[in-house]
Order: structure tokens, then C-alpha cells, then sequence
């Protein structure tokens, strides 16, 4: 049965990006005869300019019906000056809450021909291969109440409330056990137990699951020295599951250590497998339009899709294998870029790993 994909391209370099990553999967149609047929839709800023709200029926309706998303970035300054409740940014929220995509697993993996373009030194990152599983639909980011309000002194007040419930946290950290499984047998789970309840319980359900994943170790580490032990050696994580704001801090540190954010791609899955895919990074809109931005986030994203939604394995191989081609030829965009590597546009990296795809 024919797979059915919808794109949203979104704000700032999005659509740039996402024009690349397609042209590598109408060529892996093409050369493997994959059964994919694809429709396009608007999320964010994109969609605020054509209906008003950056989640509009139109895409919820092809969103629900698609086996797979694939999403460039949105947001912009454009649109940073309107109500907070219809911000680009709050249709990417609505987008992963409503389609139940709880699960968002973010590889770092260093590709060996980059260890120059990391911050850090080669030999504390050459080998690099974490993988990040954050939770997406709650915590902080989803909790109820929320706002800001204005005290009975005059003074204004934001507030947010941190909650997760025991089967949100068994559920993510199946997934995490289970993608452990699959890799070196090892989860961190990061939380911050030392003050808040909310990952008190947090530990203590993952202490539990672990008693029913025997192959796999478990440990326990506080956020802030995770954050340090990620800069400090990396290389001592194989997958860390954590909450949803300590996901999105450090999966941002994480995709430095493999030279650049514009490196990682991410999949963000429901229980059933579906999911959508987006790069980790954002829309950058300082650099939009300038065909300067790295495209090999989006195609890997397209790799991570074919892998865990449309079980289109050995595309995926080929799609991944034909990026450290491209890196090999020493073509590098200029936030990758290094001595000796000819920085090329991001039309041509797209055309590039076009061509090595085989
Ligand atoms: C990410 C982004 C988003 C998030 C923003 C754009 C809402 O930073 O996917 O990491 O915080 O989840
Ligand atoms: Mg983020």
C-alpha cells in the first residue's frame, strides 16, 4: 500500500532545507521503487500568514491521515510580536501533542570526517553515538495552569506548572529500554530529584521499568551534571531519556559535540510508530534565503523516517551512507566547514548527496 507523507517546509531556512531532503527522496523513490506519495501543508509562521493560526484544520486533517510528517523549522521574527497563543512555535507544540507524538529520539553521532568542526576536542568526541530520547507531549511545556497574571500588589507573574504522570513516564522510558536494547544496553536517565517532585517520580518509576529490562543498565544523573558529563566525556552516554525541557537543553548541547546543529536530525513518534521528522534545529532566519544553510539535518531526517515509519530499511542505509559519502569528497556548508574542505551552497550539498545515493 502506497505510503503517504505529508510535508510541512515551515519558516526561515525550512522551506530551503526541505527542497533538498525532497529531492533525495524522490530519487530514493526512483532508485528503490519505493511506494510514497507525498502532499504538502503549512505549520507556523507560514501558516499565521494564510489562515491566521499556525496549526490550521487544513494540515491537522492531512497531519492524522499521513503514515509520516516530514517538518523543516518554524518560527521568525516576523512573527514574535503576536499573541503568544497563535506563535509559530505553538503550532509545532499543538502539532505533537494532538498526534500523541510522545516519544522524540535525537541521535548525536559524531560522522568521523566532522571531528574538526566540534567544539571539542577530536579524541573526547571521535565515536560519538548517543541518542537522546525525550519526552514531547508533557512536562513543563504541556502543564496546566499557566500563564501570566497580575497580583493583587499590581505585579505581574508568569507561572508554569512541571508534571508528569506515571504512565507518561513508563511509556518514554519503555522507549528508551527498548532503544537501548538495540545499541550498547545502557540508559541515563536525567532528572533533577534533588528538588523536584515531579522527577522524584520520575526515578522512581524508571527504577521499576528496569526491573523488567535486566539486560540493560540503568543510571541516574541530576540535569546540571549531565549537562557538564556532555561536555566534559560524552562518550560515557548510550542513550539518556529525560524530560521535555531537559530534552530540548541538551539535545542542543549534544548536536555541538558532533560539530554542528545543523548535523541532527530527529523523529518524534506516536505509540504505533508514526511519526514526524524535523532537524533539531530551528527556522535561523538570519541566514533564510541565502541557500547558505545545511540541508544534511533534513535528508537525515528523511533517513530516520523511512527507518522507523516506513520500515524502508535499506533506503534509509543507503540515504545515511551516502551523506558520509559527501563528507568523504570534503564538501562542507560553512557551519561545518574546515581547512581544506571546499564549502559549497545548500542546493549543491543537496545535489551532492543526490548523486552519491546509489
Ligand atoms: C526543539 C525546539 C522547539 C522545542 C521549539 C521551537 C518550540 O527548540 O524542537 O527543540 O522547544 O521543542
Ligand atoms: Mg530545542
Amino acid at each position: 500500500m502506497s505510503k503517504n507523507v505529508l510535508i510541512l517546509p515551515g519558516d526561515g531556512i525550512g522551506p530551503e532545507i526541505v527542497a533538498e531532503a525532497k529531492k533525495v527522496l524522490d530519487k530514493a523513490i526512483a532508485l528503490f521503487g519505493l511506494d510514497i506519495s507525498y502532499s504538502d501543508g503549512l505549520l507556523g509562521g507560514a501558516s499565521i500568514d494564510a489562515h491566521g493560526v499556525p496549526f490550521a484544520d487544513d494540515t491537522r486533517e492531512k497531519a492524522k491521515a499521513a503514515d509520516a510528517i516530514l517538518l523543516g523549522a518554524v518560527g521568525g521574527p516576523k512573527w514574535d510580536t503576536i499573541d503568544r497563543a497563535i506563535r509559530p512555535e505553538r503550532g509545532l507544540l499543538a502539532i505533537r501533542s494532538e498526534l500523541e507524538l510522545f516519544a522524540n529520539l535525537r541521535p548525536a553521532i559524531l560522522y568521523p570526517q566532522l571531528a574538526d568542526a566540534s567544539s571539542l576536542k577530536p579524541e573526547i568526541v571521535a565515536g560519538l553515538d548517543i541518542l537522546i530520547v525525550r519526552e514531547l507531549t508533557g512536562g513543563i511545556y504541556f502543564g496546566e495552569p499557566r500563564g501570566i497574571r497580575t497580583l493583587e500588589n499590581g505585579e505581574r507573574e508568569g507561572y508554569n506548572t512541571y508534571k508528569y504522570s506515571e504512565s507518561e513516564i513508563e511509556r518514554i522510558g519503555r522507549n528508551a529500554f527498548e532503544m537501548a536494547r538495540k545499541r550498547d544496553k545502557r540508559v541515563c536517565s536525567v532528572d533533577k530529584a534533588n528538588v523536584l517532585e515531579a522527577t522524584i517520580l520520575w526515578r522512581e518509576v524508571m527504577d521499576r521499568l528496569s526491573a523488567e529490562y535486566p539486560d540493560v543498565e540503568l543510571s541516574h544523573m541530576y540535569v546540571d551534571n549531565a549537562a557538564m558529563q556532555l561536555v566534559r566525556a560524552p562518550k560515557q552516554f548510550d542513550v539518556m531519556v529525560t524530560g521535555n525541557m531537559f530534552g530540548d537543553i541538551l539535545s542542543d548541547a549534544a548536536a555541538m559535540l558532533t560539530g554542528s546543529i545543523g548535523m541532527l536530525p530527529s523523529a518524534s513518534l506516536d505509540k504505533n510508530g508514526r511519526g514526524m521528522y524535523e532537524p533539531c534545529h530551528g527556522s535561523a532566519p538570519d541566514i533564510a534565503g541565502q541557500g547558505v544553510a545545511n540541508p544534511l539535518a533534513t535528508i537525515l531526517s528523511v533517513a530516520m523516517m523511512l527507518r522507523y515509519s516506513l520500515d524502508m530499511t535499506e533506503a534509509a542505509d543507503k540515504i545515511e551512507a551516502a551523506v558520509s559519502v559527501v563528507l568523504d569528497l570534503g564538501l562542507r556548508t560553512g557551519d561545518i566547514m574546515s581547512e581544506g574542505c571546499r564549502q559549497v551552497s545548500t542546493g549543491e550539498m543537496g545535489d551532492a548527496v543526490v548523486d552519491a545515493l546509489r
